[in-house]
C-alpha cells in the first residue's frame, strides 16, 4: 500500500523512524492517528510530497534500526512503558505544575492564555496520575497474566472487570481527554511560540510542554496501537 493512503498510526508502527517526522510536523499519530497520511496533510495544510520525502530520508539516515515493539513480549513492553513513559510522566507533571503556576502568576495579566494553560496542565495531571496507577495495578498485570497463560496453553485468567476490552476502552477514552488537552495547549500557545522578551521560566515552561507532548504521544502510541491490540488478540473471542 502506498504511504500516502496508509493510516498515520500504522506508519508509526511499521516505520518507527516516522515518529520523529510526525513530531516535527505536529502530527498526532496516537489518539488521532486513525487517518490516512494524505488526509492529515490536507487538514493541517502540510505538503504531502515534502513529508513523503522526509519519511524516506528518516528511514535512510536512521542511526540504528529502532526496535519494532511488535516483536517483543507484553512483559517487556509493559516494563518499558512503566519505566520509560510513566516514571518521566510523573516527574515532568510535577515540574509542569510548578512552572505553569509561576509563569501564569508573573505574566498571566499580559498573556491571559496562561490561565487556561495552567488549568489544562492541572486537568492532564488529574487525569494521568490515577490513570497510570490503574494501568500499573490492574490492567498491565492482567495483560501479563494473559500472555503467560497463553504461553503455557492455560485458560484465560479470571478478571473482575469481565472482558479486557472494558478497561482498555476506559483507558483509551482517558488518552483521548489528555490528547485533547495537549492539542488545546498547542493551540493556545501558537505551537509553543514564545512572546518577545520571554523570561527563562517562560522558556522552560514551553520547552517542557513540548517535550511532554512528545513523551505522551509515544506513551499513548505504545498502548493504543501496540499493547492494547495485542492484549485483545491474546484474550480471544469472548
Ligand atoms: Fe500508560
Ligand atoms: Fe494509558
Amino acid at each position: 500500500m502506498q504511504t500516502a493512503v496508509k493510516q498515520v498510526r500504522d506508519l508509526a508502527i511499521e516505520q518507527p523512524s516516522s515518529v520523529r517526522v510526525f513530531e516535527s510536523f505536529g502530527i498526532d499519530y496516537c489518539c488521532g492517528g486513525r487517518k490516512p497520511l494524505e488526509q492529515v496533510c490536507s487538514e493541517q495544510q502540510i505538503s504531502l510530497p515534502q513529508i513523503l520525502e522526509k519519511l524516506a530520508e528518516a528511514e535512510r539516515v536512521a542511526p540504528a534500526p529502532i526496535e519494532p515493539w511488535t516483536t517483543r513480549s507484553c512483559v517487556d513492553l509493559v516494563e518499558h512503558i512503566v519505566h520509560q513513559c510513566h516514571a518521566p510522566t510523573r516527574t515532568e507533571l510535577a515540574r509542569l505544575d510548578a512552572l505553569a503556576y509561576k509563569v501564569r502568576n508573573r505574566h498571566g495579566a499580559n498573556h491571559p492564555e496562561l490561565v487556561q494553560v495552567e488549568a489544562l496542565v492541572q486537568q492532564i495531571a488529574n487525569e494521568m496520575m490515577p490513570h497510570m496507577d490503574k494501568e500499573e495495578r490492574v490492567l498491565f498485570p492482567y495483560i501479563v497474566s494473559l500472555e503467560q497463560a497463553h504461553q503455557v496453553g492455560a485458560p484465560k485468567p479470571y478478571a473482575f472487570f469481565g472482558s479486557v476490552a472494558h478497561p482498555i476502552a476506559a483507558m483509551m477514552a482517558e488518552h483521548d481527554i489528555v490528547g485533547g488537552a495537549l492539542a488545546s495547549i498547542r493551540g493556545l500557545t501558537n505551537n509553543f511560540e514564545l512572546p518577545e522578551g520571554a523570561c527563562p521560566t517562560y522558556h522552560a515552561l514551553y520547552a517542557t510542554l513540548s517535550d511532554f507532548e512528545r513523551l505522551t504521544h509515544r506513551h499513548v502510541h505504545l498502548e493504543n496501537n501496540v499493547l492494547f491490540p495485542r492484549a485483545i488478540a491474546l484474550a480471544g473471542p469472548e
